[in-house]
């Protein structure tokens, strides 16, 4: 054999040996507990063969409590990239066989790299964590590394699309770089994200509590909203961040993708001019609205078991890539509170920062009153929805169906706030509140002191609905653009993004904002 076959043989056998991370006892492992190695993880994620690794000959260099003794080529995460349904993007995959995934020095130092190039090239980064957090040997130059990447996480946010999948632990400042980014998919009894563990917990707080209590993907994607998605398998997990993509553009200078559809752009909802209930109080599902007039009824939504009063997800239509954001009337009767204000206003930033238009479905009678809210900081968190609205410079569509009351009209997308098409339905109701409250407050003295309040109350009420619970006032200032068909709305909502498909606008320049936080 010459010695260039030989050098040949060896980089083969090498390679090998670091396909194998940390060996296949740690694989075995890993399928024990019902997860796949990183390498079975990107070869999901990419096209077939599309693949090409870096830095597979990576080692650590930590000496300390005699590590110089065990390397393992690559160390602990695979890079490098591929491409999604043929676009190109930048992928790193912790290998939980290496040392439990931990982040050393060198291990940061790989991602940084990936993540360097991803920037440079204007393509989106998949993360795929699964580690013990910073690597206890080496000490601060395992934090260093961390703060690296995060470093990175913050430049490319609002650049290009920064995902993280949670495939298994997720535990101290680990936590942070996939909160820096801009979706969180975890796995349902496999992933967790926490500060500290239940032992620390344990003994600072005395709290007992579980891993799966703790930061399980459940409790983050129903009660911190940390997670996005919520999935069953890898497999699902992997599904949701190709689906992600599908809607998003490589970066903040290209417009989203556009895939034609066979569903027909003048496509008539007759279920729509009947879907409003007779009584305002009585709710119906937004869900059905929404199925009703995007393109083959897809809706790929976000944060679905978060704030559910407010839904917000990505759908397309007539082949357009757009962020729907729309109150649901048949949770809280669809009011703005401190989660759902914050849930849709990280959504429609996401959406302006990646050129994704907003269609905004309004039917909000209001935000939460109470102390609990006060409390809570709904000025502020409210604000952030209205900021979000205000400073976003995509096209935005907005479509009132039922309820617009008060300050909540102002704040979902409304013509004041740049919107630039503003429908509303014969049963839109715009005004300051709602016919109940307003006589209330004009009239509550004259009603205890009628013969008969509630008759009297009923034809102040009237009034008050004749004069205001509809669309024409607000259309009589132009404030509302035309009143339309509802069975219509896919329609004159498609014709509007292409009217719109030029919009040009800039905010004044300034450093950055000050986003009320
Ligand atoms: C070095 C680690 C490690 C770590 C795990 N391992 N975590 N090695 N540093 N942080 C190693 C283990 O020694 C073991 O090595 C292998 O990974 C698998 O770990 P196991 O414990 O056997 O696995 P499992 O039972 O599944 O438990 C996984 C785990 C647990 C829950 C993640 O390992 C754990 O609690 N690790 C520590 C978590 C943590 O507190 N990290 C530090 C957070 S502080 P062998 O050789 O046996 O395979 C932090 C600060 C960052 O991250 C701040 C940035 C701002």
């Amino acid at each position: 054999m010459s010695q260039q076959l030989e050098q040949v043989k060896a980089l083969i056998s090498l390679r090998e040996k670091a396909r194998l991370g940390g060996g296949q006892k740690r694989i075995d492992s890993q399928h024990q507990k019902g997860k796949f190695t990183a390498r079975e993880r990107i070869n999901m994620l990419l096209d077939e063969g599309s693949f090409e690794e870096f830095d597979m000959f990576v080692t650590h260099r930590c000496t300390n409590f005699g590590m110089q003794a065990t390397t393992f080529l690559g160390d602990g995460v695979v890079t490098g990239y591929g491409t999604v349904a043929g676009r190109l993007v930048y992928v790193f995959a912790q290998d939980f066989t290496v040392f439990g995934g931990s982040l050393s020095e060198t291990l940061a130092m790989k991602i940084c790299k990936i993540m360097d190039q991803a920037m440079k090239m204007g393509a989106p980064v998949i993360g795929l964590n699964d580690s013990g957090g910073a690597r206890i040997q080496e000490g601060v130059n395992a934090l260093a590394g961390y703060a690296e990447i995060f470093q990175r996480n913050i430049l490319a946010s609002g650049v290009v699309p920064q995902i993280s999948a949670i495939l298994g632990p997720c535990a101290g400042g680990a936590v942070y770089s996939p909160a820096l980014t801009d979706f969180n998919i975890m796995t349902k009894g496999t992933s967790y994200m926490f500060l500290t563990g239940p032992t620390v917990v344990k003994s600072v707080t005395g709290e007992d509590v579980t891993q799966e209590q703790l930061g399980g993907a459940s409790v983050h994607a129903t009660k911190s909203g940390v997670a996005h998605f919520a999935v069953d398998t890898e497999e699902e997990a992997i599904a949701t961040i190709r689906e992600l993509l599908s809607f998003l553009p490589q970066n903040n200078m290209e417009e989203p993708p556009y895939l034609p559809t066979n569903d027909a752009i003048d496509r008539l909802e007759d279920s729509l001019n009947e879907i409003i209930p007779d009584s305002p109080n009585k709710p119906y599902d937004m869900y059905e609205v929404i199925g009703a007039i995007v393109d083959d009824g897809r809706f790929l939504e976000v944060h679905r078991d978060y704030a559910k009063n407010i839904i917000v997800g990505f759908a397309r239509f007539g082949g357009t890539a757009v962020g729907i954001v729309a109150n649901q009337p048949k949770v809280l009767a669809g009011v703005l509170d401190n989660n759902s204000s914050r849930k849709a206003a990280r959504f429609i930033r996401f959406c302006d920062a990646f050129n994704i238009p907003l269609v905004t479905l309004v039917d909000v009678p209001g935000f939460l009153p109470g102390t609990q809210q006060e409390y809570g900081g709904i000025i502020l968190h409210g604000a952030k929805l209205l900021y979000a609205y205000g400073e976003a410079t995509v096209p935005k569509v907005t479509v009132t169906l039922r309820k617009s009351y008060g300050g909540a009209y102002c704040v979902m997308s409304s013509k004041h706030l740049r919107g630039d098409i503003n429908y509303a339905w014969p049963t839109a109701e715009i005004a300051v509140m709602g016919p109940s409250g307003a006589i209330g407050i004009l009239y509550g003295k004259e009603v205890a002191a009628a013969e008969d309040p509630v008759a009297f109350a009923a034809e102040k009420e009237k009034e008050y609905r004749d004069a205001f619970a509809n669309p024409y006032n607000a259309a009589k200032y132009g404030y509302i653009d035309d009143v339309i068909e509802p069975r219509n709305t896919r329609f004159r909502v498609i014709r509007a993004l292409e009217q719109l498909s030029t919009k040009k606008l800039a905010n004044p320049a300034k450093k950055h904002d000050n986003l009320p936080l």
